[in-house]
């Protein structure tokens, strides 16, 4: 059993690390844990006054924390774009990219780019900030980590080539974790091209177990469903750890030495939904490298990101 916990974190002084959707749940916590340790943190969030709203709970705990907020709208790449070029000119550095927000099982929306919400928002988004923000992580010295968070749903995930964005059958819960599997997949492809150059970046996905944030109630709010709302709010009382608790398996995939790139790091304890966190195994599927480079290509067909990093296959 596993005894890391934020009391593990190095020193992370001079260090420089994003996280998405930094102003709630899991994110709010991670940012918390990175910015006690001394790291300089970019809060990329949605909205910047719920921005600025978790930047203020953060420097109640450590008035010395250096936060920035930038606008950051995973389901529109205009936004990504600017975000990406914003943090490329004005960050010295990145050494962490937390590829952290989602949303679950809400009902089927559309992004600005007429992706599936859950698939653009959750993979789409995050493959293209990740390609728009490597030349940065890339250049900065010393070796640099990207962390992208899957969930346990990856595991009932499949890769509908043929309908990714749910126009012909949309299954909430299919959704979300089709979206999370391509959250494994994306992270094991990118670490192949990466040690295929030589690149000093790991590339590690991680999940939180379960934990007690706004992400369940999401779902049921869009759906307008107040049975549903209640059931998820009963159910994380009962099985739910804390969000500070879910943001371990992300901090100790972004900061501990022992972590490799292609690793996946989630929860020790009961079913995996709680506790400190440890390297496990995601599911068969998600270290298939022909699904992860047919996944790769049409995400550079859909964003128009071009990595520059070649197949290795
Ligand atoms: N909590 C769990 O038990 C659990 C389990 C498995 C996996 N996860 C994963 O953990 C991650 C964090 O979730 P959480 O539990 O911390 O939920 P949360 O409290 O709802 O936080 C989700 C964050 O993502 C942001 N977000 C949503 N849509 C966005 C968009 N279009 N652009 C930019 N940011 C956006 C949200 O911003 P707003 O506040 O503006 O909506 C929020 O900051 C997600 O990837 C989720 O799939 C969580």
């Amino acid at each position: 059993m596993s005894e890391w916990d934020v009391s593990s974190m190095p020193d992370l002084s001079g260090k420089t690390v994003v996280v998405t959707g930094a102003n709630s749940g899991i994110g709010l916590e991670a940012t918390r844990a990175f910015a006690r340790k001394g790291a300089h943190v970019v809060m990329a969030c949605r909205d910047v006054g719920r921005g600025e709203s978790a930047k203020a709970t953060v420097r109640e705990d450590a008035p010395a924390a250096s936060l920035t907020v930038r606008e950051l709208d995973l389901a529109d790449l205009d936004s990504v774009r600017t975000f990406a070029e914003a943090v490329a000119d004005e960050e010295r550095a990145l050494h962490v990219l937390c590829n952290n927000a989602g949303v679950m099982a809400i009902p089927r929306r559309e992004t600005a780019d007429g992706f599936d919400r859950q698939f653009g928002v959750n993979h789409l988004g995050h493959f293209a900030l990740t390609g728009l923000l490597l030349p940065t992580l890339r250049e900065t010295p010393g070796e640099t980590r990207v962390v992208t968070q899957s969930s346990g749903v990856h595991e009932r995930g499949r890769i509908d080539f043929d309908d990714l964005h749910g126009e012909s059958s949309y299954d909430e819960w299919d959704a979300y974790a089709q979206s999370k599997l391509a959250n494994v997949l994306f992270a094991y492809e990118l670490d192949r091209r990466l040690d295929a150059t030589g690149a000093d970046v790991r590339s590690v996905a991680c999940h939180p177990g379960w934990a007690a944030t706004n992400l369940q109630q999401r779902g049921p709010e869009m759906a307008g469903s107040r049975l549903r709302l209640w059931l998820m709010e009963v159910a994380n009382r009962v099985f739910a750890q804390s969000a500070a608790d879910g943001a371990l398996p992300l901090l100790y995939a972004a900061t501990a030495p022992a972590v490799e790139g292609g690793d996946y790091v989630g929860p020790g304890g009961l079913l995996n939904m709680r506790g400190l966190p440890e390297k496990q195994r995601s599911n068969d599927r998600s270290y298939d490298g022909s699904v992860g480079r047919r996944l790769w290509a049409v995400s550079e067909a859909e964003t128009g990101v071009a990595y520059s990093l070649p197949d290795p296959a």
